[in-house]
């Protein structure tokens, strides 16, 4: 398996991860859950109205933490919005709850890849493994 895509599979099997943005010298964080690989970069989903798109667009730098049965995955780099339906489509096919909420073509839906990224696992009993991408 590729690093990527065993970040992503972790991220999967967290379910929920918290991602970090700043707002002026302010972090700020939210839970988030959508994670994808998508031509080897790894994408999040949101909606251009929320606060936290607003930020990723003034800064693109950006952390993700998620926890899982005692390790922890950290990845930090900056989300780049994509704006090509097919990223869109097939993060809309992994999660298909969202499209109550959600379209390819609608002005609200985004995904952002994550560039120059350090992801970082870490465990009270393991040494750190370090995955970039
Ligand atoms: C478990 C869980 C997973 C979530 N996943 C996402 C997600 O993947 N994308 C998203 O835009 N919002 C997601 N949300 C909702 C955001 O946390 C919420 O809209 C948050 O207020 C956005 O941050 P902001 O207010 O700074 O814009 C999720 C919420 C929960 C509780």
């Amino acid at each position: 398996m590729k690093g990527i895509e065993k970040v992503c599979q972790f991220l999967d099997e967290a379910g929920t991860y918290f991602l970090a943005t700043t707002e002026g010298d302010q972090p700020r964080l939210r839970p988030f859950g959508t994670a994808l690989v998508y031509g080897d970069k790894l994408y999040i989903q949101t909606g251009k109205v929320k606060d936290v798109s607003k930020q990723l667009a003034a800064n693109p730098k950006a952390e993700i933490c998620a926890l899982k049965d005692g390790k922890w995955v950290r990845i930090a780099g900056e989300l780049i919005n994509d704006d090509s339906r097919d990223a869109k489509a097939a993060m809309l096919e992994k999660y298909p709850n969202l499209k109550s909420m959600y379209s390819v073509d609608d002005d609200n839906t985004q995904v952002l890849y994550f560039r120059n990224a350090t992801a970082t696992f870490t465990s009270f009993t393991e040494a750190p493994e370090v995955i970039r991408f």
